[in-house]
């Protein structure tokens, strides 16, 4: 979900003069250990990452697999100038296009992929978001109550919050953020929403903490905005078509890795590899989520909560109606 952001030195030749944030991506060994070789269609095939972010991933796996070629797509715009600028120095080994996981089927035909030999999915919010006010992911800077990470989605968080009944907001902060005083919350935002809408960001976390206040040292609005964004980017569902996907796209041994960030998430994919592991289709290389140890963590503190599951898929002859389209 949250990546860690180091400020790079200043470049006095860059004409705005400003530091340019660098993304930390989380448990990036594991990730280069797991997905890469030995195999040799792992070493020489394509490698897809549907979460492309600001390439910090996509970059260790094409050094550790220097015969490998990755197609990264991302559905933010913004975030994918800053993976294709990291990506320069790969040339034509790594290719960024902007896509929702939900419809990367398509950019496969369209580049002429028919064979992927590793899935990436690092889900959640990259720091080049959360860190922009303007995009109104964060409860800490006061900005427009948006949280899209693809601009062009209709429903932003200021419709969600407006618009949705109580019941209905109050299971959203349950389920989707595990806010325990949901009820409590949603009932103070639709008796506040009535004098006027929420618009910005600082607007919503203040009404929140005024409700419950603050406890322990997790900023009170923490859970209700992580579901807010889920709702709002449909998180839940794009999850699964990706899951769909690694299904029919990856080759004989091919690997699929996930971060998540949230239990919900790390539920789904350990559902997914479950069951196909009932039928033979995929083998679990990680009987439990890898995490991030100490020494990440105290360099990347939001490395925190990210848990990573690897998967092996295994053809079969009787496995033909699920191969790709
Ligand atoms: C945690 S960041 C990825 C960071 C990346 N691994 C790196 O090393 O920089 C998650 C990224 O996934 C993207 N994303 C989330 N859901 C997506 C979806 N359904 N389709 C496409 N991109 C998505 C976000 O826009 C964000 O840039």
């Amino acid at each position: 979900m949250l990546q860690g952001v180091e400020m790079s030195k200043r470049d006095p030749d860059r004409p705005d003069f400003e530091p340019t944030p660098v993304h930390t991506p989380v448990l990036a060994s594991a990730v280069v250990e797991h997905l890469a070789g030995p195999e040799p269609e792992r070493e020489r095939g394509w490698i897809v990452d549907l979460t492309l972010g600001a390439g910090g991933h996509a970059a260790r796996l094409l050094e550790a697999m220097p015969s490998a070629r990755l197609l990264g797509t991302d559905q933010d715009p913004e975030v994918l100038e800053h993976a294709r600028r990291r990506l320069l120095p790969f040339g034509q080994r790594a290719r960024v296009r902007r896509a929702r996981m939900s419809s990367l089927e398509d950019v496969l035909h369209a580049e002429g992929i028919d064979r992927v030999a590793a899935i990436l999915i690092d889900l959640g919010v990259s720091s080049l978001q959360l860190d922009s006010a303007a995009r109104g992911f964060s409860f800490q800077e006061d900005g427009p109550l948006d949280m899209r990470m693809d601009p062009d989605r209709e429903r932003t968080a200021a419709d969600v919050v407006n618009r949705w009944d109580e019941s209905d907001l109050a299971d959203l902060f349950y389920y989707e953020g595990g806010e325990t005083r949901a009820r409590k919350i949603a009932r103070a935002i639709v008796a506040s929403r009535r004098r006027a809408p929420f618009l910005r960001t600082l607007a919503l976390a203040d009404l929140i903490e005024n409700t419950v206040g603050q406890r322990g040292r997790t900023h009170p609005a923490t859970k209700v905005f992580q579901a807010l964004r889920r709702a709002v980017n449909q998180e839940a569902e794009e999850l699964d078509a990706a899951l769909e996907l690694a299904d029919r796209w990856l080759v004989d041994r091919g690997r699929l890795g996930v971060i998540s960030f949230h239990s919900g998430e790390d539920g789904a994919v350990k559902r997914f590899i479950a069951r196909g592991a009932e039928q033979g289709r995929w083998r679990p290389l990680t009987r439990r989520p890898l995490r991030a140890d100490r020494d990440e963590v105290r360099s990347n503190p939001r490395a925190r909560s990210a848990s990573l599951r690897v998967a092996e898929r295994l053809r079969l002859e009787r496995d033909v109606g699920r191969t790709r389209p």
